[in-house]
C-alpha cells in the first residue's frame, strides 16, 4: 500500500523570549495566574518587521535541508495559517517564492489552530493521488500582531512560530495512516477576530474596538475544547483498530495544560505518553504540532514505528486529529 510520511521537519520560533514575569509588567496579571491555569511560563514574539512568511520560510529550509530536497523538488506547499501576511495572496505564495520553489503550487488553510491537521490531510490526499509528488505542510502564525496586549485573558496564551514537513510516497506501512476532520460553525463566537474583513471593513471605528484583535470566550471554549480533544482521538483510535494502549506518542494542539490533562483523563490516555512544550512557546496556534514534531524528531525520540496520535481544536470551532506511523 502506498502511504504518504512525513520524510523530514523542520520549526523557528523568533529568538525574542516574552516571560510572564515580562507581562507582570504590561496586564494585571501574575507568573503564578498564568501558569497554572494554563502551564505557560513564556512565548517567543517576533520584532516589527518579521512576517509570518518570514517564520515559515525558515522553518521550510530546515526541513529541505533535513530531506536533502532542493526548494525546486517540492510540488505543492499547503500552509495552515490564521495570521497570513496579508488578506492575499496567499502566505504559501509569499513562502514559495522566498525559498524559490518554482515547481510547487501553494495555497493556505484556514481552520483555526486545525489548520495544521487539515493541511496534512490534504497533503495525504495528493500524495496518495501521485506518490512521486514531494508536499510541504506547514503550520506559521505571527499571533502577537492580532493579540490585544491590554487583554489580560488572552495576552497571556499566545505566540509566534512556524513549524513544517515534509510528506513524501512510500510503499509499506510507515505514513499517515488516518485524519478525521470536523466543524462546528454555530459555535464560532467563541473565538474570533472580526475586523478587517467583508463583515466589518477596516476603518478608524473597527480600529478604535480593537476588532482586529482575538476576542475569546475563555471558559466557554475550554469545555468545548476538551470534549472535542477527547472525542476526536477516540474516534481516530477506533478507526485504525487501535486503543491507547497501542500509541507511543500523543501530541495535542499546546493550547492550555489543564485542558490537555482533562482530556486525556477523559479517555485514560496517560499523560507520560502526552508531549508539552507549552511552558517554552505557549500556544502557537496552527505551528503547535508541526513545532512538537520537529522537536521530538531532531531530539531522536521518534522511532521507525512508533504511532503516534495528533489531535487539535481552534475557532470556528473545528478540530481534527491524525494518526500517522513513524
Ligand atoms: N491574570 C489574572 N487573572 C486573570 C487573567 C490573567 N491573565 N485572565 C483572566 N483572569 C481572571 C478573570 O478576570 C476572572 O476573574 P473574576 O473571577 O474576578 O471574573 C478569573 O481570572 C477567572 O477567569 P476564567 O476565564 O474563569 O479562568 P479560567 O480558569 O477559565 O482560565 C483560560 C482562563 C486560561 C483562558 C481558559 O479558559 C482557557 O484556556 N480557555 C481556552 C482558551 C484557548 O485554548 N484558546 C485558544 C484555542 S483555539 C486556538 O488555539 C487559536
Amino acid at each position: 500500500m502506498i502511504r504518504s510520511r512525513i520524510i523530514a521537519t523542520g520549526s523557528y520560533v523568533p529568538p525574542k523570549v516574552l516571560t510572564n514575569f515580562d507581562l507582570e509588567k504590561m496586564v494585571d496579571t501574575s507568573d503564578e495566574w498564568i501558569t497554572s491555569r494554563s502551564g505557560i511560563r513564556e512565548r517567543r514574539i517576533v520584532e516589527r518587521d518579521v512576517a509570518t512568511s518570514d517564520l515559515g520560510t525558515q522553518a521550510a529550509l530546515r526541513a529541505l535541508e533535513m530531506a536533502g530536497l532542493s526548494p525546486e523538488d517540492l510540488d505543492l506547499i499547503i500552509t495552515g495559517t490564521n495570521s497570513p501576511d496579508m488578506f492575499f495572496p496567499c502566505t504559501g505564495c509569499f513562502i514559495q517564492a522566498k525559498i524559490g520553489a518554482k515547481k510547487a503550487a501553494a495555497f493556505d488553510v484556514s481552520a483555526g489552530c486545525t489548520s495544521f491537521i487539515h493541511a496534512l490531510s490534504l497533503g495525504d490526499k495528493f500524495v496518495k493521488e501521485d506518490p512521486s509528488r514531494k508536499v510541504m505542510v506547514l503550520g506559521a502564525e505571527i499571533m502577537s500582531k492580532v493579540t490585544d496586549w491590554s487583554d489580560r485573558a488572552t495576552c497571556v496564551l499566545f505566540g509566534d512560530g512556524a513549524g513544517a514537513v515534509i510528506l513524501g510516497g512510500e510503499e509499506g506501512d510507515r505514513g499517515v495512516l488516518s485524519t478525521h476532520l470536523h466543524s462546528d460553525g454555530s459555535l464560532w463566537e467563541l473565538l474570533y477576530m472580526p475586523g478587517g474583513g467583508s463583515a466589518h471593513p477596516s476603518s478608524h471605528e473597527t480600529v478604535d474596538q480593537r476588532l482586529h484583535c482575538i476576542k475569546m470566550a475563555g471558559n466557554q471554549l475550554f469545555k468545548v475544547a476538551v470534549r472535542a480533544l477527547a472525542e476526536v482521538s477516540q474516534e481516530a483510535l477506533k478507526f485504525n483498530g487501535l486503543t491507547s494502549q497501542d500509541i507511543d506518542l500523543m501530541i495535542p494542539h499546546q493550547a492550555n495544560m489543564r485542558i490537555i490533562e482533562a482530556a486525556a483523563k477523559l479517555i485514560n490516555f496517560p499523560m507520560d505518553k502526552v508531549f508539552l512544550n507549552i511552558e517554552r512557546y505557549g500556544n502557537t496556534s496552527s505551528a503547535t504540532i508541526p513545532i512538537a514534531l520537529d522537536e521530538l524528531n531532531r531530539a531522536g525520540k521518534l522511532r521507525a514505528g512508533n504511532i503516534i496520535l495528533m489531535c487539535s481544536f481552534g475557532t470556528g470551532v473545528t478540530w481534527g486529529g491524525a494518526v500517522i506511523r513513524w
